[in-house]
């Protein structure tokens, strides 16, 4: 019933699409689907690189069967030990009894935590290699990309990288699963709130991971999720793109994100977002933390360099979408921004407190004072909101280096 998947000779795509959830990891949205991918070797050793979801495993199954009729497979790789990979690892095992499972020491210890499997399993080292017969399995250790036990497969007489979530992307595989088949503009967003969501917190191992793979060459580039890459400039792209991700570099453009009860916090949303227009700055992304979704306030947040918040004072602390915000950017470590604040207040300012002890504690450059509107807005509030929007754009438009001199003295 499926054609084989051949994507290049003896290596096939047996993964599938989820257009089902709506939350990735229960978190995050994935309005344009998700896709699990799985890749099968044929060779004297026949190998089996991750597996999906176990709500689709029995499309799996097919898949694999299409290829390998009633053959057995010798080996499972295992990539990656999250669910959503291994999840139809303990069916498999039951399907294919004589199947070897490959992983490294924490592999088999997720295996036995996981599933109860500690039988049939071949643990390997760091750089160690495995022959199937015409082709090499090289496995390159890669912690915390973005789990301990995650590494990646090599197989140089392919050029091929396995690379488990590294350079995966949100979105579904509708029709084509090679770039050249599809469109890639429409992965790039999702890329980049693929990584800011599930791996953003782990700049430093994926920095490590990418020094690894120097030198490495690479025809096909073949992630957990997204398209199969093949084309040397989007080969090229995608890497650089985690590699500037996850140093923290990002675009010329700016994010105010704000919370606000009646209207007025965002009044001074929209003054600071207009003067910052008119003084050259093009790429601006608002966002009202009561609507917008965290995933997509992060995508946008790693994207840009320019970072401005806003809150009122809510139960003597911050509005809590703007709490929950703040708590993700300290979690991911975000740093190399430039940044401004602005917080308002009926009775008693807390807001911009608690902006300002966040900045001090984050590798930041600091570009002015806050901005604090007590109650209404004032003419010398609205002056002071548009000097700080006129030193984001100088600082953004002249092309400046972020300086972190997260110390603030305007208590
Ligand atoms: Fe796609 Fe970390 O699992």
């Amino acid at each position: 019933m499926y054609k084989p998947l051949e994507i290049t000779k003896d290596i096939f795509y047996v993964g599938v699409n989820d257009r089902t959830k709506h939350l990735f990891e229960n978190l995050w949205p994935l309005p344009h689907g998700v896709s699990y991918n799985s890749y099968l070797i044929r060779d004297e050793k026949t190998t089996l690189i991750d597996t999906v979801d176990i709500c689709y495993s029995d499309l799996f199954f097919h898949k694999i069967q299409s290829v390998l009729g009633d053959k057995p497979i010798d080996y499972l790789i295992v990539n990656h030990m999250e669910p959503d990979h291994s999840g139809s690892i303990g069916l498999l095992v039951a399907r294919y009894p004589g199947i070897q499972i490959v992983g490294n020491k924490r592999t088999v210890e997720m295996l036995r935590g996981f599933y109860g499997i500690t039988a049939n399993v071949v643990l390997i080292q760091d750089m160690e290699e495995l022959s199937l017969g015409r082709h090499t399995l090289q496995f390159y250790m890669t912690p915390m990309v973005h789990w301990p036990e995650t590494m990646m497969t090599y197989v140089p007489e392919k050029r091929t990288l396995f690379s488990a979530d590294a350079f995966g992307t949100f979105g579904s595989l509708d029709g084509g699963v090679m770039d050249r088949q599809l469109n890639p503009e429409r992965y790039r967003d999702e890329m980049i709130r693929y990584y800011a969501n599930i791996v953003g917190k782990f700049g430093s191992p994926v920095q490590t991971a990418l020094k690894k793979l120097t030198g490495t060459e690479m025809e096909l580039l073949c992630s957990t999720h997204g398209p199969v890459w093949t084309q040397k400039e989007n080969i090229t792209e995608v890497i650089g793109l985690y590699d500037r991700l996850s140093r923290y570099e990002a675009d010329k453009g700016l994010v105010i994100a704000y919370g606000s009860m009646y209207g007025n916090t965002e009044q001074l949303a929209e003054i600071i977002a207009c003067e910052a227009a008119e003084n050259g700055i093009m790429n601006i992304v608002m966002h009202n933390l009561s609507k917008s979704h965290e995933s997509d306030i992060l995508r946008d947040v790693f994207k840009y360099k320019g970072l401005i918040i806003g809150s009122p004072t809510y139960n003597n602390k911050l509005f809590p979408g703007v709490e929950s915000l703040v708590a993700a950017l300290q979690n991911r470590n975000l740093k190399n921004r430039f940044f401004g604040c602005f917080g308002s207040f009926t009775w008693a300012d807390a807001s911009a407190r608690e902006l300002i002890a966040f900045a001090e504690e984050s590798d930041f450059e600091f570009i002015t004072e806050p901005v604090i509107m007590k109650q209404g807005m004032l003419k010398e509030v609205v002056e002071k909101a548009r000097g700080m929007a006129r030193c984001m754009a100088h600082k953004l438009v002249s092309g400046e280096e972020v300086v972190p001199n997260n110390k603030v003295n305007c208590h």
